[in-house]
């Protein structure tokens, strides 16, 4: 994934919002764009995120202005920092004339912050001081600059969650997120697969100078049926690939879809004999991800996308990890985790 990024291309095509989830989301942004209110754009990975972030640009009384974009999670820190607030010539070596930041360059217009939940705490803190106080000081710099820069940020993660678990900032979470714009899952929005599929059609066949061509309603029926876990951008792939397989043909037939949408290669077995509960399902689950981090909790909880003290607390509870007081389950304080940070895992 790229670093620096032209603005979100939103003009091509409509954004597809036919369903009343979307279509909610939509008219929100809407609403918001012509504000200069601080918004916080999130779904899960695929659902279009940058894609809202750039109808929002469109439709905002900054549209004259610059639109700049960047991925948090792709730059590392020093390089971010500097990309972001600028710097002075000399302040590190290679540093041969000073440089404008982001936030200076897209004064007047709007900063777009994509995966911002990848940021680091000391990151975090700097971000939140520049959208507190308007102001950006560039690395090397003594003197803050003012900036009035629009900011739209998003993330695919579950930054409330990672608030809980100390790892985002919740002042910087509930400064960004004056506007929450969630994007729902594709599966949860049905209604807008068609849609979707048909503009992708037009545009791939239009790419490739090939006649028309249409979903045979067995096809259709597949792709309603079908979960999305990597949702719009799943689709747009797999629509991309029928249409070069169906090579020329008027209609895609069910065979030129991906076998996973075909169902012939199911993602999950259906379970046999034995049915475990959920809770068995999750301790199994939990031992099984913490036995492949060789017993590290702090990557297993990463992995897991949960709370250190979440996994220390089911851990207990499973009695694979036992406080320093007793074996009584329940959290246990910062210092017995440091304590028990190296405990073999049962
Ligand atoms: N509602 C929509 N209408 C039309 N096209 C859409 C819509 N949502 C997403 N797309 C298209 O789907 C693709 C993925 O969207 P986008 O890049 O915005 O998603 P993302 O959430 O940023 O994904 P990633 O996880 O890859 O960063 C893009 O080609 C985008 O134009
Ligand atoms: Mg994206």
């Amino acid at each position: 994934m790229s670093d620096l990024r032209p603005a979100p291309d939103s003009s091509a095509s409509e954004l597809v919002a036919k369903s009343p989830s979307m279509r909610r989301v939509l008219a929100l942004a809407e609403r918001v764009a012509a504000s200069d209110a601080t918004v916080l754009i999130t779904g899960e990975s695929g659902t279009g995120t940058e894609r809202l972030a750039g109808t929002i640009l469109e439709r905002s009384r900054r549209h004259g202005g610059a639109f700049l974009a960047v991925n948090c999670g792709a730059l590392p820190e020093p390089l971010l920092e500097s990309e972001l607030f600028g710097h002075m010539r000399g302040a590190f070596t290679g540093a041969t004339s000073d440089k404008k930041g982001l936030f200076e360059a897209a004064a007047g217009g709007t900063l777009f912050l994509d995966e911002i939940g990848e940021t680091s705490q000391a990151m975090q803190v700097k971000l939140l001081r520049t959208l507190q106080e308007h102001t950006v000081r560039p690395v090397g710099a003594i003197k803050d600059v003012r900036v009035d820069t629009r900011i739209v940020a998003a993330t695919h993660r579950d930054l409330a969650r990672m608030v809980e678990a100390g790892a985002f900032r919740s002042d910087l979470f509930y400064r960004l997120r004056v506007v929450p714009l969630e994007i729902p899952a594709l599966r949860e929005r049905r209604e807008d697969i068609l849609p979707l599929a048909r503009q992708f059609i037009a545009r791939v066949c239009a790419e490739n100078s090939c006649g028309p061509c249409t979903l045979r309603p067995k096809t259709l029926d597949l792709l309603l049926a079908y979960d999305w876990p990597g949702n719009v951008r799943e689709l747009e792939n797999a629509i991309e690939r029928a249409v070069l397989l169906a090579e020329g043909q008027p209609s895609i037939e069910p065979s030129d879809l991906p076998p996973e949408i075909r169902g012939v290669e199911p993602r999950e077995p259906p379970p046999r004999g034995e049915v475990l509960t959920l809770a068995q399902a999750e301790r199994r689950h939990i031992l099984a991800v913490l036995e492949r981090f060789g017993g590290n909790r702090k990557a297993t909880a990463k992995a897991l996308d949960i709370g250190e003290n979440t996994l220390w607390r089911k851990l207990t509870s499973y009695g694979v990890v036992r406080t320093r007081r007793g074996d009584e389950p329940g959290a246990a304080p910062a210092e017995d985790r440091e304590a028990h940070e190296d405990d073999p895992v049962d």
